[in-house]
């Protein structure tokens, strides 16, 4: 594989490779880092997303048949796949050959992706075999929403294929379809949103009860620079944890007599304190905190208050760590070394937890020295090595 290329002319040399020919459709779809606004998204609250420089590249082209191919340019990793018979989630053995799609592979995602995508013509026509290749600059598993920008990327030239076009909302839902039903995965929807109306220079505060999006101008780059620390660990219990944390805000909300903690007040919680378990109280203090951080988070953005929204990720990440319970000793070495540091407004951990990345809002003539710093730690502490990069605001998923 040669990986030192670009992903975009990663999937082209690697589909002309093995095809014969250049790719028909190409698309690709960004990753994301969230700003702030942590587990909300499936309890109908708010989140502050990114999206960011790295993203997923899906290239295809008409397969002379029978079988569709689906291939990985950064593996080398194949599926031969037989769209005529389509297999529901459950039942993937009967479609793939050779070898077995399991839930969760990259391949699931594809398929979920295509199977929702073709099930919407109402047609009665059999998908036509399709020559797929995908190549990514999103770290795998990193908490980057690189199964997001996957399903996106594939989604687009899915849509190319099939002659649809979907508005950006539908498009991020079928994608969370895909990776609920045939990945397995109960995610909110940030992810897939993000990634879809990602917009340059701008941070999304997207409500996600109505799934409006307003845009946030971010700091320019002379101000401050949003800095990626990627732990490189991913604990095991990661798939598991997300789904009993799902559950326990649903346990919160029927003991507050409530649909979603979106609605969850302080004093509500406090009134009915009696009627939850101390896991559902976390959960739901997590929650209603967290929102009302989110939203003052926005406004701090908006006003240039780098201070402010700097204080708001860290108490962001101390809510993580302490009533939600999703960090990890090796996030929170990269956080607290990285808030110590001169010019850090402010570090957290982003996305699901549990390994994964970490940020830090930093003034960029300081960003070097802090991720110095920060790497130092992390390898005396976890005898790790830390992988870091600066990131931008970058536009949404785009055709190509
Ligand atoms: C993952 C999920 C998102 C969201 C985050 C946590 O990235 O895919 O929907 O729940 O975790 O904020």
């Amino acid at each position: 594989m040669n990986n030192a290329l670009e992903p975009g002319a990663r999937a082209r040399a690697t589909f002309r490779g093995r095809f014969g020919a250049d790719p028909q459709w190409m698309a690709r779809a960004p990753g994301r880092v969230n700003l702030i606004g942590e587990h909300t998204d499936y309890n109908a609250g708010f989140v502050l997303p990114i999206a960011i420089d790295r993203d997923c590249i899906a290239a295809a082209g008409p397969a002379p048949g029978p079988l569709s191919i689906f291939i990985s340019a950064d593996t080398g990793d194949t599926w031969e796949v037989d769209l005529g018979r389509w297999a529901e989630p459950e039942d993937f053995d009967a479609a793939f050959a050779p070898g077995r799609i399991h839930r969760g592979s990259w391949a699931s995602y594809i398929y979920g992706v295509l199977r929702l995508l073709h099930a919407r013509l109402a047609t009665d026509s059999l998908m036509r075999p399709v020559n797929l290749v995908i190549a990514s600059s999103v770290p795998l598993g990193g908490g980057l929403s690189s199964s997001a920008s996957l399903e996106v990327a594939a989604c687009l030239v899915g849509e190319q294929m099939l002659g649809m076009n979907l508005p950006g909302p539908a498009r991020a839902a079928l994608c969370r379809e895909a990776e609920h039903r045939y990945a397995g995965v109960p995610c909110g929807i940030m992810d897939q949103l993000i990634s879809v109306l990602g917009r340059e220079n701008h941070a999304l505060l997207i409500d996600c009860r109505d799934e409006s999006a307003r845009a946030i101008p971010m700091p320019p780059a002379s101000e401050a620079v949003v800095v990626v620390m990627n732990s490189g660990v991913r604990h095991a219990l990661a798939g598991g944890e997300y789904a009993a944390r799902k559950a326990a805000c649903e346990r919160a909300a029927a003991g507050l007599g409530i649909a979603t903690l979106r609605e969850a007040t302080r004093e509500l919680l406090e009134r009915r304190v009696h009627s939850i378990g101390e896991e559902e109280f976390r959960c739901a203090r997590h929650i209603i905190t967290e929102n009302t951080r989110t939203l003052a988070a926005a406004e701090a953005l908006a006003r240039g208050n780098l201070a402010a929204m700097g204080r708001l990720m860290n108490e962001s990440h101390a809510s993580l760590r302490h009533d939600y319970r999703v960090s990890c000793p090796e996030l929170d070495c990269l956080v607290e070394t990285a808030q110590q540091q001169p010019g850090v407004f402010g570090a957290r951990m982003t996305g699901a937890g549990f390994g994964g990345c970490a940020i830090a809002l930093v003034r960029p003539e300081d960003a070097h020295a802090a991720v110095a710093a920060t790497a130092a730690a992390y390898a005396a502490r976890h005898g790790r090595e830390l992988s870091a990069f600066p990131t931008s605001a970058q536009p949404g998923a785009a055709r190509l």
